[in-house]
């Protein structure tokens, strides 16, 4: 049985894809510091799969410890989700920012490169700022980050293309995520917000909840046909399935490049508009919303060519953005009973 460490595995898309390690057929070590999310989940991953992880709670900024992870287990693959991740705070902390985000890669490299242990890095459409051209195929040109978050993608993944460069027998993929929704159908796990949401899912849930008055939609006035901007809304699920596939790739020695990158959308733009229609659709309920001014640094819209991802990794999303919406409302009530 191959053992993958997954680095942030408490966190949203870190629990999800726990799960689908376990469920096939992996062992893990997980190891977060609980600063984006609660230990609630950690419990959601044992009821889901039946199993109780190895945990480490800490910070992987501290060198002794992922050492002292490596020496007590034989781990065969990483998955390294653990970074801060919210735009606007790391406008205002951008060393925070490149602190965490970059001395955790660093030292987790230092043992992975020395083991020849292959990583997936979690990276983000961000890198491809406001497109030329859609869909945003893995050539798409990367353009300057509009926030240290974003540069934190940037450079990690150039840290990694000069790990490898200078270490031929490591191997590693990025995945570069479009906007991850949903839930777990079983409802144990989720995303959790920390404070007041960022992410327009997150919000909408809480305006349906009744914990929040009015969801904001940011801007009508953009250049799509009903004015809101487009992005192509993943089920975490999906996305969890494919860091699956991405760690079997590189363990079976099927990667055709000692670094690849990988597009993870469906393929499918929508609005902001249709999503809140969709989601009163489905779940039978009104939502209380305004139209405000557009967001500083929106993109207008951006949405995955998933052609690569689905020819050469075999994987394709399975979700349609009504699944989503359903799996992340019967999160949402489940959430408000936990407390
Ligand atoms: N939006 C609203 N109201 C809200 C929140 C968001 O109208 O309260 C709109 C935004 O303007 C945007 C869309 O909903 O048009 C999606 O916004 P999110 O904040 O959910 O997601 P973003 O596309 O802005 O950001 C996501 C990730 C980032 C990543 C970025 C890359 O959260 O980590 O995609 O483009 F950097």
């Amino acid at each position: 049985m191959k053992t993958v460490l997954v680095t942030g595995g408490v966190g949203y898309i870190g629990s999800h894809t726990s799960v689908a390690l376990i469920e096939s057929g992996y062992d893990i070590v997980i190891v977060d510091d609980l600063s984006n999310t609660r230990l609630d989940l950690l419990e959601g991953i044992k009821k889901i799969t039946g199993k109780d992880p190895k945990f480490y709670e800490g910070d992987l900024k501290d060198e002794k410890l992922v050492a002292k992870i490596f020496n007590e287990n034989q781990i065969d693959a990483i998955i390294h989700f653990a970074a801060s991740k919210a735009v606007g705070e790391s406008v205002t902390e951008p060393l925070k920012y490149y602190k965490n985000n970059f001395l955790s890669l660093v030292n987790l490299l230092e043992q992975a490169v020395s083991a020849s242990i292959p990583l997936v890095f979690s990276s983000s459409c961000t890198v491809y700022g406001t497109p030329d051209l859609l869909p945003v195929t893995e050539q798409t040109p990367v353009k300057p980050a509009q926030s240290p978050y974003g540069n934190t993608k940037q450079v990690g993944e150039e840290i990694i293309v000069d790990t490898i460069a200078a270490n031929p027998n490591f191997k590693a993929i990025s995945l570069r995520y479009f906007n991850p929704i949903g839930a777990h159908e079983s409802s144990h796990i989720g995303e959790l917000p920390l404070g007041v949401p960022n992410n327009l899912v997150p919000y909408l849930l809480q305006v349906a909840a009744g914990e929040r008055e009015c969801l904001s939609v940011f801007g009508d006035d953009y250049n799509t046909p009903d004015g809101t901007c487009i992005r192509d809304y993943i089920h975490v699920v999906d996305l969890a399935e494919a860091h699956v596939v991405a760690v079997k790739r590189m363990l079976d020695g099927l990667s055709k490049e000692p670094y690849e990158v990988f597009n993870l959308g469906t393929g499918q733009g929508n609005s902001v508009l249709e999503l809140i229609k969709v989601f009163e659709e489905v779940n039978g309920l009104k939502l209380n919303y305004k139209i405000v001014d557009r967001r500083a640094g929106d993109v207008e819209q951006i949405y995955a060519d998933t052609t690569f991802a689905n020819e050469e990794l075999g994987w394709k999303s399975r979700f349609e953005l009504p699944d989503m919406l359903r799996s992340a409302w019967n999160w949402q009530k489940n959430l408000s009973k936990l407390g």
